[in-house]
């Protein structure tokens, strides 16, 4: 049957200051909508899966975030990480977990922190999926049309030819290429972005990450029979402490052969930035995008403006700022310079 494995171990340092690393952006309602992502997330699961087989990855820190904000997810399909050793070690974890319960488990992996529209479209690019890895031994991925050279994402280049309707095998799969390579991959008009949304058997992945990660295979084969006994977490917290971190994307994506991708039907947006958010909001008649109740804009434009509900915030004559005011921190910053936002965070750090 199908199973679901939400990762939701990131910290989302460019949505500072609203997202911390004790509170990060997946717990949050970055949108304004009432719901934060990973309620979104889980709710859009949950039309495609029952819920006993949907998972939670991530931190130990976040245990206690998850349960309360998903309060139907059974308590022991909240997976938890001792370290952060990015999605490689996530994903092995999960799928050697499903595969103990089910051998024939088709998984879908996702992260907790995207925007999906057009719901209707992206359950019937899950349906045609999970048909597709049902007969053939593939590691399926979503891919999107890209829209500008942007370095933070996986670059497929797919065959032209039509596989199966909807379904294209991929040549090559690249990592956040640099700017150079994106351009011109963007260019070429023969590349998707990866949307990081994963469509597999448990057993193709693991097979996988045998063949690719063969450490990080034999780490959990060797104590595979711990999962599900008192000693989960003592074999969780040896095999963290020494496995290496390693993204799925570069560990096996990259070098697997038998990747495939269904280009997708639906708008997406992995919400990466505030200038993301700012796009995906409902704006006034200046392009200003505001989160909170207390905010007054004057003569202000192409703005993005998160404010907590504790203090009235008072603008004017800005254009093309991101303001977010929270309790301890207020950010000033020019809508172009946001992928700096994460290096303040940094700086911060250093006055504290
Ligand atoms: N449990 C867990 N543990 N989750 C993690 C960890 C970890 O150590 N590290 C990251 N995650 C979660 C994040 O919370 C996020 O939901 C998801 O895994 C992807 O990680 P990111 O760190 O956000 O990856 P990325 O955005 O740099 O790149 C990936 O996504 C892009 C699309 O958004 C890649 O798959 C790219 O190829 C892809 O284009
Ligand atoms: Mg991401």
């Amino acid at each position: 049957s199908t199973y679901v494995v939400i990762m939701a171990g990131g910290i989302g340092s460019r949505f500072w200051p609203v997202s911390r690393t004790d509170y990060p952006k997946q717990f949050l309602d970055i949108l304004g909508t009432g719901e934060t992502l990973i309620q979104q997330t889980f709710r859009r699961f949950e039309r495609i899966a029952p819920i006993e087989n949907i998972y939670v990855v991530t931190s130990t820190d976040y245990a206690g975030i998850v349960d309360k904000q998903l309060p139907l997810i059974p308590k022991e399909n909240i997976l938890t990480e001792p370290e952060r050793k990015n999605t490689g070690p996530c994903i092995a974890y999960a799928s050697f977990k499903i595969l103990q319960r089910d051998w024939n488990a088709s998984i879908i992996v996702a992260p907790a922190d995207h925007l999906i529209l057009d719901q209707p479209d992206f359950e019937e690019v899950c349906t045609q999926a999970l048909q597709f890895v049902d007969i053939h031994d593939a590691l399926l991925t979503i891919g999107i049309t890209p829209s500008y050279a942007n370095t933070g994402y996986g670059y497929i280049q797919f065959d032209k030819a039509v596989f199966q309707p909807g379904i294209h095998k991929v040549i090559t799969f690249t990592e956040k290429p640099d700017a150079q390579r994106a351009t011109k991959f963007v260019s070429s008009g023969e590349y998707l972005w990866n949307s990081g949304i994963f469509v597999w058997k448990a057993r193709s992945i693991i097979h996988s990450i045998e063949k690719h990660l063969g450490n990080l295979y034999q780490l959990f084969k060797e104590k595979e029979s711990w999962l599900g006994t008192s000693f989960e977490r003592l074999m969780i917290a040896d095999i963290y402490a020494v496995c290496e971190n390693v993204s799925i994307d570069v560990g096996v994506m990259e070098k697997a052969k038998n990747v495939y991708i269904i280009p997708a039907s639906f708008r997406w947006s992995d919400l990466g930035t505030w200038n993301s958010a700012w796009e995906n909001m409902g704006k006034d008649v200046r392009n200003n995008a505001v989160a909170g109740n207390g905010v007054v804009v004057i003569d202000t434009a192409q703005c993005v403006v998160h404010a907590s509900d504790e203090k009235l915030v008072v603008l004017q004559g800005l254009q093309n700022y991101i303001v977010v005011d929270t309790t301890d921190v207020l950010l000033i910053c020019q809508k172009e310079k946001e992928q700096d936002i994460k290096n303040y965070v940094s700086e911060v750090k250093k006055l504290k």
